[in-house]
């Protein structure tokens, strides 16, 4: 069947930009109302006024008053009746429970503090080709990051990892799991918790990072078997002790001239029969998949992080980084969410 395409005129392209100016400022709308308390007072008491959420917050009331109406005509806020706001439909749960893997908070806040300032600096980078990588980008940038991954780790923690065949019943009997790129150690933390009798190791080389997770695993006085080390892995792992290696959002993020390097020293970590899983975006190979809904986030990444010197990989590239390691069992590929790729494959 034929797709019925709409037509397109100066009108309709005019009103796409329009479109997208109004994103623009809905992502501060939805960022200034969760650092000014906004949103989490309109969960905690729906059907508030401005001049309550005003005096209950210390805020100004005719901002407020400008800042429900304008949620309300973006469907972020919705009232029975005129002047009485209530968030609109799981928004309580988006953009108002950090801990819930549906939160985008971090999500928005990595937009409006790091991408607006990135994109600034484009202009220059765009003659230069200079960028500004993740590590040493400080401990803020870290934990915007932390957030902004958060519902992939609760999801990587709960289902994708326990559901590879035989890896939770290895854990549970004492198993080990490495995580490369383990950032703030989030997802650490969950798997130490998930499988209490499992060796936890995390390997980044973000000192920043490494110092929250640091800090994570003191607090929960869990340093006999939880650790997150500075370094590659070769250097801070022994060789076929593990029985998975687990990246969240890393394998894009690491420098494409040391990616084969650290992908085979992933697979070297593994035991036999150890499971490589990978938590990461495609990027489009073809003009036909950069159109496709499930590329379109991985297309803006590659533009969003062009600036961290971050190259995403195709499938292609992934595929043949993942024989190239030595891995050339059948590789497990799903899409998740907005459009983020599961890769698993099993050590022979
Ligand atoms: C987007 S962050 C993800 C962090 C964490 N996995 C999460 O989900 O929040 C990518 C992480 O990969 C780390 N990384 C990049 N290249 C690396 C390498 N060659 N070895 C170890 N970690 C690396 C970065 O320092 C950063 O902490």
């Amino acid at each position: 069947m034929k797709e019925i395409s709409k037509e397109i005129t100066a009108d309709s392209q005019v009103a796409r930009i329009f479109d997208w100016r109004r994103g623009f400022n809905t992502i501060h709308l939805i960022d200034l109302g969760i650092k000014v308390g906004l949103i989490k007072a309109l969960k905690d008491a729906p059907d508030s006024t401005a001049q309550d959420l005003a005096g209950k917050l210390g805020l100004h009331a005719p901002y407020v008053e400008t800042w429900c109406r304008t949620a309300y005509g973006m469907e972020i806020l919705d009232a029975d009746e005129p002047g009485r706001w209530r968030l609109a439909p799981f928004f309580d749960v988006i953009l108002a429970s950090p801990t819930h893997p549906r939160y985008l908070g971090g999500y928005v806040r990595l937009g409006t503090e790091v991408a607006a300032d990135d994109f600034q600096r484009l202009v220059e980078a765009f003659k230069s080709g200079g960028t500004k990588p993740f590590q040493g980008r400080g401990e803020s940038f870290a934990q915007a990051i932390a957030e902004s991954t958060w519902g992939l780790q609760v999801i990587t923690a709960k289902k994708l990892l326990p559901e590879l065949p035989e890896l939770a019943s290895r854990l549970q009997a004492g198993g080990a799991v490495l995580e490369l790129g383990c950032g703030t150690g989030n997802l650490l933390m969950q798997l130490a918790r998930a499988f209490p009798a499992a060796r936890c190791v995390g390997v980044d080389i973000d000192v920043e990072s490494l110092h929250i997770a640091r800090e994570k695993i003191q607090q929960a006085q869990a340093g006999s078997r939880v650790q997150a080390l500075h370094g590659t892995i070769a250097s801070a792992t022994r060789p076929g002790t593990f029985d998975a290696v687990v990246m969240v959002e890393v394998l894009h993020e690491i420098a494409p001239h040391i990616r084969l390097q650290v992908t085979q020293e992933g697979a070297a970590a593994l035991k036999p029969g150890g499971w490589m899983l990978i938590v990461d975006e495609t990027y489009p190979s073809t003009l036909e998949e950069m159109r496709k809904p499930e590329f379109k986030f991985p297309l803006m990444t590659g533009f969003e992080e062009l600036f961290w010197g971050n190259v995403l990989p195709t499938r292609e590239e992934q595929e043949k980084l993942l024989r190239d390691a030595g891995l050339i069992g059948p590789i497990q590929r799903s899409i998740i969410g907005e459009g983020f790729t599961v890769l698993a494959t099993r050590k022979a």
